[in-house]
């Protein structure tokens, strides 16, 4: 089990679903992890140290001092552990993590660590909408820090809405997936993965353009993933503001279609996996005009024409290659997914839907179901991260049965 031995630093501050985390550090402890707590202040209101100390089986903290006057060594905490999880973490604990505010002994632990740190917020519905909530989760993933993001249902205040911490087998699920993503044991090394990512851009003079949404977060988090593990990723992008620096990435960036179908194909023959999460134009606009188009009548018409299907074209050249395709759908998705599956001759496609909420385009986050010709797979949402490492933890089990 990727979680044992594992050590890991639960913080906890004061919120209803503190609750939680006696079932989330039975888990942690049954699967064999060592485990410690911390709590804020005012998140002893709400779960009793001597639950959380029994459950993990250490003494837990929530000021600098005890009560016999030992000094917690927030350093020394924060270093034994592999990982911190915050959970749940509140508005105001977010906004000290990620502006500083060191007034308690969780922060300054937090302060002070170098592992890896996830975030389970959990707060109403009006407070997890708030821009400085957003805001402060943005901050939080630009630390480098894991978001579980909070869950849609009843709140404590009897609202509906997004704001429940995530339940406790998705946190222990999130960390499990992480400690077996394969960081270490470089499951992919040897392998070169293909992959598309962004959007298209088809010119339809030198100043418009027909494109799409997406902004690359996807494909990129798959590279990064698939680069993490050892593989050597070509990276085929269009036009998008994401970007990275992994010394295992080769980043081709293209702006039509027809561009990253020709890029595509320079490097497709010598791919063990191409993964197409880009959303590439179907249409593109027969001829580019060469200079402005003027504003005159009341109505234009673009003649378009179809752009080649770059995932079709890598299924009819099939050679060794495990082909991923994306499906992104707005209604009859499962069907449209298989169909895809089945016309284009993958070995698996992963679907979003644009009527998931918090999936799809731009977000940080997707919710997707995996589909081979006999396997189908349903995952909560995540980040984006997690999601990569879900389709590059599918892809492994598939290319290694
Ligand atoms: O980039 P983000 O903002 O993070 O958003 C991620 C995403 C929503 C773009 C991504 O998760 C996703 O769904 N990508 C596929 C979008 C898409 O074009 O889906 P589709 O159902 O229209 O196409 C099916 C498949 O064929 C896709 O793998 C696509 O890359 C591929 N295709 C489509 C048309 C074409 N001409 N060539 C292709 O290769």
């Amino acid at each position: 089990m990727a979680i044992q031995g594992k050590k890991i630093l639960i913080c906890v501050s004061g919120g209803i679903a503190a609750y939680k985390i006696n079932y989330l550090i039975r888990d942690f402890v049954k699967k064999g992890a060592e485990v410690q707590v911390l709590m804020t202040p005012s998140a002893e209101n709400f779960v009793s140290k001597l639950t959380l100390s029994t459950l993990s089986k250490n003494p837990v903290f929530s000021d600098f001092y005890s009560e016999n006057g030992t000094w917690n060594n927030h350093v020394e905490l924060a270093l034994w552990a592999d990982v911190i999880l915050m959970a749940p973490c509140t508005a105001n604990t977010l906004g000290k993590m990620v502006h500083g505010i060191c007034n308690n002994l969780v922060i300054a632990t937090y302060m002070s660590a170098k592992c890896p740190v996830f975030i389970a917020p959990a707060m109403d519905l009006d407070m997890y909408q708030h821009p400085s909530t957003k805001q402060n989760l943005e901050l939080a993933e630009d630390f480098g820090h894991f978001i579980i993001p909070a869950e849609t249902g009843e709140l404590a205040s009897g609202l509906v809405g997004q704001g429940r911490m995530a339940e406790p087998e998705t946190i222990s699920k999130t960390i499990e997936e992480f400690f077996s993503s394969d960081k270490n044991s470089k499951n992919l090394a040897g392998k070169t993965v293909l992959i598309t990512a962004g959007p298209t851009y088809e010119a339809i003079d030198p100043v418009r353009f027909i494109g799409n949404h997406s902004s690359g977060k996807m494909g990129f988090s798959i590279a990064e993933e698939a680069a993490n593990r050892g593989a050597k990723v070509i990276l085929i992008s269009g036009p998008s503001a994401q970007q990275t620096n992994h010394p295992n990435i080769e980043i081709h960036r293209v702006t039509s279609a027809r561009e990253m179908f020709d890029q595509v194909f320079n490097f497709y023959e010598n791919a063990d996996i191409a993964i197409a999460s880009a959303a590439v134009a179907d249409y593109a606009p027969k001829e580019i005009a060469k200079e402005k188009i003027k504003k005159s009548e009341d109505e234009l018409t673009i003649e378009l024409i179809k752009n080649p299907d770059i995932l079709k074209t890598m299924g009819e050249r099939k050679t060794k290659q495990f082909l991923v395709g994306f499906a992104l759908e707005t209604q009859n998705e499962e069907e449209n997914a298989k169909g895809k599956l089945e016309k284009k001759n993958l070995d698996m496609i992963v679907l979003n839907s644009l009527r998931d909420e918090g999936a799809g385009f731009k977000n940080d986050t997707n919710k997707i179901k995996i589909f081979t010709k006999t396997e189908l797979k349903e995952f909560p949402l995540k980040t984006k991260n997690a999601v990569a490492q879900d389709i590059l933890n599918f892809v492994e089990e598939q290319i290694l049965k």
